[in-house]
């Protein structure tokens, strides 16, 4: 069963800095791990800590590429960033998100497995056969947004995770691409490492004693960080006034797995369930003409089912939740 701990918010928008987690924050930042020569390395930190740090994964073409991609489709496609008239009051001041790019714009397709952070995202879900798409999004906090103080939480995680042995593979895992320099001023991303074994913050806070810690991810524009979805995380907000954008892709396991529990050691992993009943992957991905592709977008809600019976209808698509134009 599936575990959801919703993301909270203080939409209101707090004047000041709100308490996030415990506030025990970490003046040590991790270590950041080349992802090209220190692989294995990378793959033994994230298996111990949940989470690891890669530098240098985009290089400048690519930044400059991507940047570009949201000021022209910020202006062309106002609605699909919810900047349009269709922006809910309360959401004003919130970040920005681009839901699904990849339907729209084939000239992205080529980041889905990028070469910077790929070979260790494939690496720690078993190999390139087992490793799954699961969304691709776009974000930014734009200028002057406030202070939102986003909670700790995770993202959807097995319970089995709690129990199985060995526990790697992770079940998903995400990367999140900074597109601009992220230091302490600017909106960052935090982590606890080690909290994907716990089901609470809570319990991680007791269990973890000493060694808890929330830890802010500072970095310059192509650092990646890789999070397995069950580690616990925020966004801490910064000033509340300068910018931050960043690429976030969701990578699922795939493949039928050997696994044990402490009550039998026959135990099969089913590949990992789909993270949404939305998301959709367009024609020109789902029916690839490449087998190894089709195995990679393979992983289809019940909404993609439904879409591919359609012929993959545009007014099908058009009904769907954030199935922007
Ligand atoms: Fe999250």
């Amino acid at each position: 069963m599936p575990i959801k701990l919703q993301q909270q918010e203080n939409l209101a928008g707090a004047a000041s800095r709100a308490a996030q987690g415990f506030g025990r924050i970490s003046k040590t930042p991790p270590p950041a791990f080349d992802p090209q020569n220190e692989q294995q390395a990378a793959c033994t930190y994230f298996a111990e800590n949940g989470f690891v740090v890669l530098k240098n994964c985009l290089n400048t073409a690519d930044l400059s590429f991507l940047n570009q991609f949201f000021n022209q489709t910020q202006q062309t496609k106002p609605d699909a960033w919810g900047l349009g008239e269709r922006r809910k009051p309360h959401h004003r001041n919130q970040g920005l998100i681009f839901s699904q790019p990849l339907l729209d714009h084939p000239e992205l397709d080529r980041f889905t497995r990028h070469p910077g952070a790929y070979p260790v995202v494939s690496s720690l879900l078993g190999g390139e056969q087992h490793v799954r798409f699961s969304e691709f999004n776009f974000r930014e906090t734009p200028m002057n947004a406030g202070v939102g103080t986003m909670n700790f939480h995770h993202d959807e995680a097995l319970a089995d995770r709690l129990v199985r042995r060995p526990y790697m593979p992770c079940d998903w895992l995400c990367a999140i691409h900074y597109l601009t320099d992220v230091e302490p001023d600017t909106p960052s991303f935090c982590v606890v490492p080690r909290s994907n074994r716990f089901e609470t913050l809570k319990e991680a806070f007791e269990e973890l004693g000493e060694d808890y810690a929330e830890v802010p991810l500072y970095g310059v524009s192509g650092t990646c960080i890789l999070y397995d979805t069950a580690t616990f995380h925020t966004r801490l907000d910064g000033d509340g006034i300068r910018s931050r954008r960043t690429w976030h892709q969701y990578y699922a396991r795939g493949g039928w797995l050997p696994s044990a529990l402490p009550t039998t050691n026959k135990y099969i992993r089913a590949p990992s369930p789909p993270l949404t009943n939305w998301n959709l992957f367009p024609e020109r991905l789902a029916l690839h003409p490449d087998a190894a592709t089709r195995r990679f977008f393979s992983h289809w809600n019940t909404a993609q089912g439904e879409w591919v019976a359609s012929g993959f209808d545009p007014k099908l698509r058009k009904s769907m939740p954030r199935g922007e134009q």
